[in-house]
């Protein structure tokens, strides 16, 4: 452990972490009869018994380290202490795709402190891919350094949109027909943080969606800062129990997502006549 830097000891405990989590999770994913699934709030929201054991053993895992830190996870809430650092955590995000068989779905660990992003990791294990960020030291993808370019635009790129139960029909509809329209083109794949991380990684230029929460997103949050894109500023604006919109670019796409979002807002959708 990295006794001299906490934040650096909790950051090397989040990597191994994942990978562990991972390796349960794709245990589950390559034995789909032994998913137990149930829903939460629609028959397209939901969670199995593989979604708890990860979270738990990424808990027992936190715990066992650093037992006065909070943590707040998708499956098994927050707790109300007081700590210097909290762990945000989705043990597997995609659990649509998961449980459907197809492999977009990833393990999302982010850690903040102070209302500061401290690091960010998630892994995706059907593609053995470990993103990975630290506060001021920058993002990598399996250890390689990933920087963002300004090149990358929303004319000539790809656009990730998510969308939930949560946010109304007709905003989504009204952001994908004012991209589309504008020159751009969208994509989604059942996994937000896993989008996030391809933003870092400058395989989408942007992803935006109306409402998320938490643990879906700061994860991906910490790496695209630190790779070099822009993010709203979800932990200075929203509560992490309620969640809100994450809107974010790599350099050469903010100011065209941010006119795309303004003008979705009133845009009127009509049909051919
Ligand atoms: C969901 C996914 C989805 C996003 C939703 C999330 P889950 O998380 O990230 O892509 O659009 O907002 O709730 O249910 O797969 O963990
Ligand atoms: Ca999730």
């Amino acid at each position: 452990m990295n006794a001299a830097n906490p934040a650096l000891a909790r950051f090397e405990l989040a990597k191994t972490a994942a990978r562990s989590a991972g390796e349960l999770a794709l245990d589950y994913f390559r034995h789909p009869e032994r998913i137990r699934i149930e829903e939460k709030v629609n028959a397209q929201d939901m969670v199995s018994q593989a979604d708890r054991e990860v979270e738990t053993l990424i808990r027992e895992a936190i715990g066992a380290q650093f037992p006065d830190d909070r943590i707040i996870g998708e499956e098994f809430g927050m707790d109300d202490r007081e700590a210097e650092y909290t762990w945000v955590i989705d043990p597997i995000d995609g659990t649509s795709p998961f449980v459907h068989g197809i492999p977009a779905w990833c393990v999302s660990i982010a850690l903040i402190a102070g209302g500061r992003y401290v690091a960010g990791v998630i892994f995706a294990p059907c593609a053995n891919e470990l993103y990975a960020a630290f506060e001021g030291a920058g993002a990598t993808l399996n250890d390689r350094p990933l920087r963002l370019s300004e090149s990358d635009t929303v004319a000539n790129g790809l656009v990730g949109v998510g969308g939930s139960h949560r946010v109304p029909p007709e905003e989504l509809s009204r952001f994908v027909h004012t991209l589309v329209q504008s020159g751009g083109m969208f994509i989604r794949n059942g996994s937000g943080a896993l989008m996030l991380a391809y933003v870092a990684a400058g395989r989408l230029v942007a992803y935006y969606e109306p409402h998320i929460n938490a643990w879906d997103c700061l994860a991906g949050i910490c790496l695209i800062r630190e790779a070099g894109g822009w993010t709203n500023d979800f932990l200075g604006e929203f509560d992490l129990a309620t969640g809100g919109p994450v809107i974010t670019a790599g350099p050469g796409a903010r100011e065209q997502l941010l006119a795309l979002i303004e003008k979705s807002a009133t845009v009127k959708i009509e049909g051919p006549s």
